[in-house]
C-alpha cells in the first residue's frame, strides 16, 4: 500500500515512539497531578515544550499543546478574531478549506464577523 494521507494522520517516526513508549506505558501519570508521579509527568512535558520553542525559536509560553488539528484552528481562529476585533472583524478563507476552519468562520459569521469565502481555480490555486 502507499499511503497519501498524511495530512490526515501519520505513522508515528520510530524515534518519536522509543521516546514515548515509558509515557504510554509506566510513567502514564496525568501532568496536572500534584503527586511525584503526575509531577515527573509535568517535567517531561516541559522539557518537551522547551525543545519545540528552541526548535522553532520561540518561547516556552508560547507553545500549545492540543489534541489534534480541530482544536488548534478552533484556538487560533477564534483566538484571533477576539483578540484583534478592535482591529477589524473580516476574515478571508478559502471554499475549499477544511470542514475544521469552514466551520469555524461559520460560527464567527453568527458572531458579528465577514467572513469571505474565496474560490479556487482548478489548479487548486486561489482565485484572486
Ligand atoms: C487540513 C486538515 N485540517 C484539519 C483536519 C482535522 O484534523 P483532526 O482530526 O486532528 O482534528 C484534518 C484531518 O484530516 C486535515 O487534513
Amino acid at each position: 500500500m502507499i499511503y497519501l494521507d498524511n495530512n490526515a494522520t501519520t505513522k508515528i517516526d520510530p524515534e518519536v515512539l522509543e521516546i514515548m513508549l515509558p509515557f504510554l506505558t509506566d510513567n502514564f501519570a496525568n501532568a496536572s497531578s500534584t503527586h511525584a508521579f503526575g509531577l515527573s509527568a509535568s517535567e517531561a512535558v516541559k522539557n518537551a515544550r522547551q525543545q519545540m520553542a528552541d526548535l522553532i525559536g520561540t518561547e516556552i509560553h508560547e507553545i500549545v499543546f492540543t489534541s489534534g488539528a480541530t482544536e488548534a484552528i478552533n484556538l487560533a481562529i477564534k483566538g484571533i478574531a477576539e483578540n484583534y476585533s478592535n482591529k477589524g472583524k473580516h476574515i478571508i478563507t478559502l471554499q475549499t478549506e477544511h470542514s475544521a476552519v469552514l466551520d469555524v468562520c461559520k460560527y464567527l459569521e453568527t458572531k458579528g464577523f465577514e467572513i469571505s469565502f474565496l474560490p479556487v481555480k482548478k489548479d487548486g490555486l486561489v482565485d484572486i
